[in-house]
């Protein structure tokens, strides 16, 4: 069994009777026909179909999820002296980003039930530094946009979803990078839209955000040859904006077999006494980039399913803020320090197989190794 089988991918079949693989090739053969290599036509497409499915105005395409984040920030000036606030329990990339401007991450601990930034802890963490927040959209699921927009609103700051791992998630009927003021997301191969190499995008409402995210992408060019802002190479080459139009088609199945066989492997769990799975909060869908459910004894649990050829991974087991990359980045201490929801979260998850082809034997196997897994590990003695 595979964590995630993208060479199952590559043989589902479009709408239109041709296989991804055939769809990809054509796209592939037309740019090597075309030879426009940059900011070819397929990225003014792949930005057209993907802000209408958003429902925002703009889609800026750019390189990768993490240069999607830097863009962003770049283009919301922040600088550094600076602070971001954001959650501490996501990929590196969340904070990376924050650090590379020279700024600083400020944390907020999770909410319990959901692993996203939790709403109640985030007024205090404001300061006169704040220029921005950053929720992450964790595992599939959206942050609480409502609650966490209402609070930036009150202090004038810019919201950025980090939605890499959410991308055709919803809430309350929008979609996931379309719930602030900048959303943000990852085509690498195993996110929920995920290419054939690195790739992101950047969505927003805003005209002139729009128009800074494009020029900072783009060496902060103006006119040719003329840089009115300091910038990156951040755009996404033609060939990966093909390959992700090639795939286009199948993706509003595959985010439905992703909620679908989400919601199954929490049924089968719930059925077989098994209680700790994914919480979705009300007016929620989940894209399940990650199933994650929580164990005791992680590592005795995560072998005893490699041996019936189960995969396991688990994001993330080390928190943001011990990171020792970002160790020393925490000018206010006790908001890297004290995070005890996360701290519990990074030494219980797992994430167990979970792409839209996972056939319903195979999940069976998963959930029944599991239950099998969590009965014979013995109870740690109490502390
Ligand atoms: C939450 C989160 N943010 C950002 C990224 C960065 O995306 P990329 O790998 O495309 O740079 C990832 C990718 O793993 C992610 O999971």
């Amino acid at each position: 069994m595979q964590f995630i089988d993208l060479a199952a991918q590559q043989r589902q079949q479009l709408p239109d009777g041709r296989t991804i693989r055939e769809a990809v090739d054509a796209r592939i053969a037309a740019v090597l026909n075309h030879g426009r290599y940059i900011l070819g036509p397929e990225v003014e497409e792949l930005e057209t179909t993907l802000s209408a499915y958003v429902g925002v105005e703009h889609c800026i395409a750019v390189a990768s999820g993490t240069d999607a984040l830097l863009i962003a920030l770049m283009a919301l000036g922040v600088q550094a002296g600076d602070e971001v606030i954001t959650t501490p329990f996501s990929f590196i990339s969340t904070s990376e980003t924050i650090a590379l401007l020279g700024a600083t991450p400020v944390y907020v601990d999770i909410d319990p039930a959901t692993y996203n930034l939790d709403p109640a802890k985030l007024e205090p963490a404001i300061s006169n530094r704040t220029k921005a927040i950053i929720p992450v959209s964790l595992y599939g699921q959206p942050a609480d946009f409502p609650a966490i927009n209402a609070i930036a609103e009150l202090h004038g700051l810019p919201v950025i979803e980090d939605g890499a791992q959410s991308f055709g998630s919803e809430q309350k009927g929008r979609r996931s990078c379309g719930l602030s003021t900048i959303g943000t997301t990852s085509f690498f191969p195993s996110k929920p839209f995920g290419g054939y190499g690195d790739g992101g995008a950047c969505f927003t409402n805003n005209s002139e955000l729009a128009d800074r995210m494009r020029r900072v992408s783009r060496h902060g060019q103006a006119r040719r040859y003329f840089h009115t802002d300091i910038g990156v190479n951040g755009r996404i080459d033609t060939l990966q904006a093909a390959i992700l139009l090639g795939k286009w088609p199948n993706f509003p199945r595959e985010v439905e077999a992703r909620c679908r066989l989400g919601a199954a492997y929490s049924r089968k769990f719930q059925a077989a006494g098994f209680s700790s799975t994914p919480h979705l909060s009300e007016g929620n869908t989940s894209v399940y980039a990650q199933y994650t459910v929580q164990v005791d004894q992680r590592a005795e649990v995560q072998a005893l399913l490699k041996e019936s050829g189960i995969p396991t991974s688990v994001h993330y087991p080390t928190l943001l803020s011990q990171q020792p990359a970002l160790r020393n980045v925490h000018s206010r201490s006790s908001h890297a320090c004290h995070l005890p929801v996360a701290q519990v979260a990074c030494e219980r998850v797992m994430s167990l197989p979970m792409h839209p082809w996972l056939s319903n034997d195979d999940q069976d196997r998963v959930v029944d190794a599991l239950v099998s897994a969590t009965s014979h590990t013995p109870i740690p003695a109490a502390a």
